[in-house]
């Protein structure tokens, strides 16, 4: 049953003499695979790699794919602002219509900004924070994901339980080697979905508290839900304590709804950052908010920010998520295959969580609850993961490399899910089979 993937090991010993770990992003190769599969082309919900197999695709190219793979309408609308030219560092026309709709969809937004990546993003909304308040603290999450630079890569991925020290007083981790050593020095971290914590902590150094960050539904992880009202209360807290409460929807940003998890759970950040998705996988990203914020003397500047082929491809993803019935066929899409998974582990006595939410759903094997807690993350059995992730793909349907967390695109079908949960069935025999 094994697919042949040799001609990628070939490609990945190659890639090795002239490229960094052999892989353009860390996130290319996951930690526990020998070499990675090497991508030939897409179309729609699937993919195929360099050896001629075939995938169905939950991974969503992390997250940018909400289209699937190469929808010919974004395509059409790339290929004539290719013809017009593809970069003129001037502002073109369709910037206007492109910030025009965005601002008419995100709830904060007055005004919007742009850049190249989430990173870049979030980096920008940090600087509007202390320029805004003339504070200089920001509140992050343990294990939220913001982007890979110094002050972003705190308490993200910590190696155990204990490296995070007591959970009313966690210990900042830094990232990476390299990281600058005081990174965090302006960085308070605290476990999320606690709101005695955040008060508490509010409260001791509001004065000195720029802005709260998080992602609303926190997606780098085994994903977990806000508690109800956790938003409510964060955003309660934030503003009665002149601090800004930013958003990071990079993932969940026209993922969750056409207006993000703001519109979803109808709290309403100062500031949010939104990537990936909405340019159905071109690189372009923002930030959006109040406009005195925006306009609250941070300049940032960017060679490609608004780049017109990014911003035809974002017009018309815009167009085409916006058309009635989007998100109610993706919900139904993922509710189809949360429904087949559980009957699966009803069946095989299978102890495992799945779960959607519209165009993502997420499945964790080892626990049989949602989660509330980040910490939570260490109960989850990812070696029964693992391996069923690898039979998986053998099969011809390619699941996160390495965490429960699943993507569909408008393309996924109701033949996708049959295939796929006739893929999960067989792999259940064979795991968990008498
Ligand atoms: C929530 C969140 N914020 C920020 C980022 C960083 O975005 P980028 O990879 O575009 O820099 C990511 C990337 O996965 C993310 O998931």
């Amino acid at each position: 049953m094994a697919n042949q993937t040799d001609t990628s090991k070939k490609l990945f010993i190659e890639a090795q003499k002239y490229l960094v770990g052999g892989v353009a992003s860390s996130l290319h190769k996951a930690e526990h695979e020998e070499y990675p599969i090497y991508a030939s082309h897409g179309k729609g919900s699937r993919l195929w790699d360099v050896d001629g197999n075939e995938y169905i695709d939950y991974m969503g190219s992390f997250g940018p794919s909400l289209l699937g793979f190469s929808p010919d309408e974004l395509n059409r609308a790339v290929i004539a602002q290719i013809e017009k030219g593809t970069h003129f560092a001037l502002p073109t026309e369709s910037v206007n219509k492109l910030s025009r709709r965005l601002v008419e969809v995100i709830p904060c937004a007055e005004v919007v900004g742009y850049q190249s990546s989430g990173t870049e993003a979030n980096l920008v909304n940090y600087r509007l924070a202390r320029s805004f308040t003339g504070k200089s603290k920001i509140i992050k999450f343990e294990g939220h994901y913001h982007g890979w630079a110094d002050e972003l890569s705190v308490s993200v991925k910590p190696m155990s339980l204990k490296s995070m020290g007591p959970r009313n007083k966690p210990w900042k981790c830094l990232e990476s080697a390299g990281q600058l050593a005081g990174s965090a020095d302006e960085i308070i971290v605290l476990p999320w979905n606690d709101i005695d914590i955040l008060e508490k902590t509010i409260k001791r150094y509001k004065h000195e508290i720029a802005a709260v960050i998080t992602e609303p539904v926190m997606y780098n992880a085994e994903p977990i839900k806000p508690l109800p009202g956790y938003l409510a209360a964060m955003r309660q807290l934030t503003k009665d304590n002149d601090i800004l409460l930013i958003f990071d929807e990079v993932i969940t940003g026209f993922r969750v709804a056409l207006g993000g998890a703001s519109q979803l759970y109808g709290v309403i950040p100062d500031l949010v950052t939104f990537a990936k998705a909405f340019a159905g996988g071109y690189p372009i990203a923002g930030v959006a908010g109040r406009r005195e914020i925006l306009e609250c003397g941070v300049h940032p500047a960017g060679t490609f920010n608004a780049n017109p082929l990014c911003v035809a491809a974002a017009i018309a993803t815009m167009d085409i998520i916006s058309r009635p019935g989007t998100y109610e066929n993706l919900e139904r899409i993922t509710g189809r295959i949360k429904q087949g998974v559980n009957e699966l582990a009803a069946r095989y006595g299978v102890k495992l969580w799945c779960d959607n939410q519209v165009s993502i759903w997420q499945m964790s094997f080892g626990i049989d609850s949602p989660m509330t807690d980040f910490r939570d993350n260490f109960k989850v059995d990812k070696k029964t993961y693992l391996n069923f992730y690898k039979r998986c793909l053998d099969r011809g349907v390619r699941l996160h490399s390495g965490r429960g967390r699943f993507y569909i695109s408008t393309a996924h079908t109701d033949k996708d899910v049959d295939k796929t949960l006739e893929v999960f069935e067989e792999v259940f025999k064979e795991m968990f089979g008498k």
